[in-house]
């Protein structure tokens, strides 16, 4: 993972995401179960699925433009990557922007009605474990 502040291209440590709200945890991808229970049992997300964009992919422009523009929602995002890659621009507190380029082994948590947005790198390719909630609300609510 590699992020840093828009603006200026400065690095953002793990302890200033931290303050931001923005969790990230690298962890390896072999046997990855047990260290993704032990997440949800402590923050009780209760269910997994995984997320699959690749470049052959119908529709996958049409994918990629619900969340390629800034919005929010009302539940956490949390991501954690499997293979490829994506960026996070997502708002500091401040409502500066910060970049996120995340990949493979990546952990990221996006907080709750966090205005940000999601987008692949030119290898168009991803593979993520979400975790969430019962009947999660991730319609996203776009910025005007
Ligand atoms: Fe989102």
């Amino acid at each position: 993972m590699k992020a840093t502040w828009l603006d200026s291209g400065i690095e953002i440590l793990a302890d200033k995401l931290m303050e931001e709200g923005i969790y990230y945890q690298k962890i390896p991808t072999e046997n990855f179960q047990p260290s993704l229970d032990k997440i949800k049992k402590s923050w009780r997300y209760s269910a997994q699925d995984i997320v699959e964009l690749y470049p052959a992919m119908p529709n996958l422009d049409a994918i990629c433009a619900k969340f390629d523009k800034e919005h929010i929602h009302t539940d956490d995002e949390v991501r954690f990557v499997l293979n490829g890659e994506g960026i996070f621009d997502i708002r500091s507190k401040k409502d500066q922007w910060m970049r996120l380029l995340v990949e493979k082994g990546d952990f990221i948590l996006v907080p709750a009605n966090r205005n940000h947005l999601f987008y692949l790198t030119p290898t168009k390719t991803i593979q993520c474990v979400r975790l969430f909630k019962e009947n999660p609300s991730w319609t996203p609510i776009y910025r005007s």
